[in-house]
């Protein structure tokens, strides 16, 4: 009950104790991204009755058409990290290159750089299903003083500093971790702020969802193909219910609070995965960790993974552990 009266704003500042010689700085950046947050979350709130849905009529540097509102939602959160020159880099799924911020006052003297998928799900907001968006934080690992450069991007998803999402949901909600667990915030759309509504979220350990697009099924992996085939079995507590929204963060969302796992593995139509590391897997892997789950290619940890390029496509399986780690087997009897 207590905690409901705690705003973001405030559980922000106290932990910022967490932080030996903290500076504040982190805590004003998880601020801008609360407030894009709200800015992006009245918009969502209006498709249909501005001119906001639909694409427009370019394709981004995944190959995806671009929808407005993932044009708008990363203008936004740009807009809100580049005007208050709290980060000294940014780079997103919507851009092709990384972004340099000097900053007019402190050359190049900010430590952060910030990963975003400004707009997660985006086939599903001219239907009205929950869409979101998704950060990661890293201490820029060059220099200061200096311009940023694509190794500061480029870092394992062990070195994150924070990551979280926003589920612009039934209702909004800010889900986020800077390594000491994982605490959840809902908006009250009334008053505008986020309030503390799930403290130190936790995956149960092993669930009863399992979420995949299966349309994909013939283009899998023998691996994937067995998971699914024990995920459907008649024993114990399976068959498991299947549930996908083809929102990342809503599917993701609904596990992390119920237990589950979920899947994009590779298929003979997407070799790579479909998935960003930089974006998506590895922001989800920490919060997944911090959580107690798991998150893993198939056969290593994601957070072990050294990126090699900004848009870097990755298989993942994440979730409540046991089921992981029963998909894990799975795949690795292929090997
Ligand atoms: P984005 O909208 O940021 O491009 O991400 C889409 C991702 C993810 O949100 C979702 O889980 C997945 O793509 C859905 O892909 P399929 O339609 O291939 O299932
Ligand atoms: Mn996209
Ligand atoms: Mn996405
Ligand atoms: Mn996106």
């Amino acid at each position: 009950m207590e905690n409901k009266h705690i705003t973001l704003g405030e559980f922000i500042i106290e932990n910022q104790k967490h932080f030996k010689y903290s500076s504040g700085e982190l805590s004003r950046l998880l601020n801008s991204i609360r407030l894009a947050a709200k800015v992006v979350n009245h918009e969502v709130g209006k498709a249909g009755l501005v001119d906001i849905i639909g694409t427009v009529g370019e394709t981004n540097i995944q190959g995806e058409d671009q929808q407005k509102l993932d044009l708008f939602a990363n203008d936004v959160f740009k807009t809100a990290l580049i005007n208050r020159e709290i980060v000294c880099g940014i780079t997103s799924e919507e851009e092709e290159d990384f972004i340099t911020i000097q900053g007019k006052t402190n050359s190049h003297r900010n430590k952060y750089v910030v990963l975003i998928d400004p707009l997660d799900g985006s086939s599903n907001i001219d239907v009205n299903v929950s869409v979101g968006t998704i950060f990661s934080i890293y201490r820029r690992s060059t220099p200061m003083g200096m311009p940023v450069k694509k190794e500061d991007f480029l870092q394992k998803g062990n070195e994150q500093v924070a990551a979280g999402y926003i589920i612009y949901g039934t209702s909004t909600m800010l889900v986020y971790t800077t390594g000491h667990g994982v605490n959840g915030f809902t908006l009250n759309p009334a008053i505008g702020s986020f309030y503390l509504s799930h403290a130190n979220m936790r995956f149960p350990e092993n669930g009863n969802t399992f979420s995949i697009n299966n349309g994909n099924y013939t283009h899998f992996p023998q691996g994937v193909k067995d998971y699914l085939k024990f995920c459907q079995a008649e024993e114990g507590n399976r068959p498991y219910t299947y549930r996908y929204v083809g929102s990342m963060v809503s599917d993701f969302h609904r596990n992390l609070i119920n237990g589950g796992i979920y899947m994009y593995p590779t298929s003979s139509k997407n070799p790579e995965g479909k998935l960003r590391l930089l974006y998506e897997c590895n922001p989800m892997a920490f919060l997944t960790e911090q959580a107690g789950g798991k998150a893993s290619d198939g056969y290593i940890r994601i957070m072990d993974i050294k990126p090699s390029t900004l848009h870097q496509r990755c298989p993942i399986f994440c979730g409540s552990s046991l089921m992981v780690e029963k998909a894990e087997t799975c795949m690795k009897k292929y090997l």
